[in-house]
């Protein structure tokens, strides 16, 4: 087993990575009392539900099945677990465990932050996006009709158990999905981790597993890094965000689903190493590099055809990290080195964009 510690003091946690954690791990004793509450969706439900469940032998414990999809994460789905949970009796002293990607992640994060004031939460991350990315660091919350994950809190697990034998089940689109995330980590902070992906690539989009449990390791120890720095993002932490200013524009106008996050995030990355070329900030090659890992996997390299440079600009104006009115954009000062910055002309910014189209 592969494990690292996010640290963060007192509220510090265990990342664990192998093969049949679910239902091997004693990842049960992170919860402290003897209730607790399953969140998952209908189709990670019969894929995995039973395994987890048969550890939590003994405890009373709930189960809340969502609708599947990004578009059911919102405020009024929340309201199905805090239903579940007030019916259910459920009292401060149980623990929520997020079992599935990213979306039952998020939500189940943010209804342990709001429930009671606040209850454990253990993440059993699915999707290889949210074993990378989402389960770890604590960002948790729901999307609004006008913007992307608009609504939520800053909420760390007690543990983060990241069974890799459950990305056999994982759609082709969702794995690529996940990579572009992996991607993203050699981009911004570990330019070793990027070459070792560039010279593994067709392993990973094969799935071999300790290629896959090693990449999975350096995304986690990566995030946990900045995240141990800058936990409330009041600075560092926005480099995590490389390809999201564009990539939520993508996903708030396409509207949420159509497009995934990592796909969105893939052609962003890729809008943001164009504007970095353009700036001179890296070489020509690079960009045609990501361009080249992003084609294998089979992600976009396009925005949508009908997404014009303006409306990317107005949905952009909308995203958190704009202070004082000013865009700030996450940008490539070299490969393997992220810094944010607010000083890049529009004109600039809509000529990547374009060149992109
Ligand atoms: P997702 O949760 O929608 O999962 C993708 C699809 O795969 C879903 O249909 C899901 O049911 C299915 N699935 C999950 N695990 C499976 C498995 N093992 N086998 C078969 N099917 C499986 O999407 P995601 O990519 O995991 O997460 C995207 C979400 O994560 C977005 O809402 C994004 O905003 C959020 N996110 C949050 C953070 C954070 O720091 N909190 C970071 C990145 C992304
Ligand atoms: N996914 C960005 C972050 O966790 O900060």
């Amino acid at each position: 087993m592969r494990e690292l510690t996010l640290d963060l003091g007192e509220r510090s946690y265990p990342i664990r990575i192998a093969p049949a954690l679910l239902a091997e791990n004693d990842w049960p004793a992170f919860i402290a009392g003897n209730q607790a509450c399953v969140v998952t969706n209908e189709t990670i439900a019969p894929l995995y539900l039973e395994s987890v469940l048969a550890r939590l032998d003994g405890k009373r414990v709930s189960v809340v099945t969502l609708p599947d999809g990004e578009e059911h994460k919102t405020l009024s789905t929340l309201n199905q677990i805090f239903d579940r949970l007030l019916e259910d009796n459920h009292t401060r002293k149980t623990t929520l465990i997020a079992l599935g990607g990213g979306v039952v992640g998020d939500m189940t994060g943010f209804a342990a932050a709001c429930y009671q004031r606040g209850v454990p939460f253990i993440q059993l991350p699915t999707t290889l996006l949210s074993m990378v990315d989402s389960s770890v660091g604590g960002k948790t919350g729901v999307n609004h009709a006008l913007g992307k994950n608009m609504i939520g809190a800053f909420y760390q697990p007690e543990c983060v158990i990241i069974d890799t034998s459950t990305l056999a089940t994982l759609p082709a689109r969702e794995f690529a999905a996940g990579l572009a995330e992996v991607l993203k980590y050699g981009l911004i902070a570990d330019l070793p981790f990027y070459n070792w992906l560039e010279a593994n690539w067709d392993g990973l989009l094969a799935r071999d597993p300790e290629l896959l449990a090693e990449a999975i390791l350096r995304s986690c120890e990566n995030k946990a890094k900045v995240v141990a720095e800058d936990e409330r993002e009041g600075g560092r932490r926005a480099i995590l965000n490389l390809g999201h200013t564009f990539g939520h524009a993508i996903e708030t106008a396409t509207g949420y689903g159509s497009w995934l996050h990592g796909e969105a995030v893939a052609t962003g990355m890729l809008m943001a190493a164009r504007l970095s070329a353009d700036l001179g900030w890296i070489a020509e090659v690079e960009v045609e590099r990501l361009a080249s890992l992003l084609k294998c996997a089979q992600l976009p390299l396009k925005p949508p055809a009908d997404m014009t440079a303006e409306q990317f600009l107005s949905l952009m104006a909308r995203d958190k990290k704009v202070l004082d009115g000013r865009l700030r954009l996450v940008l490539l000062r070299g490969l393997g080195e992220a810094i944010v910055t607010d000083e890049v002309d529009q004109a600039q910014i809509v000529g990547a964009i374009e060149a992109l189209r």
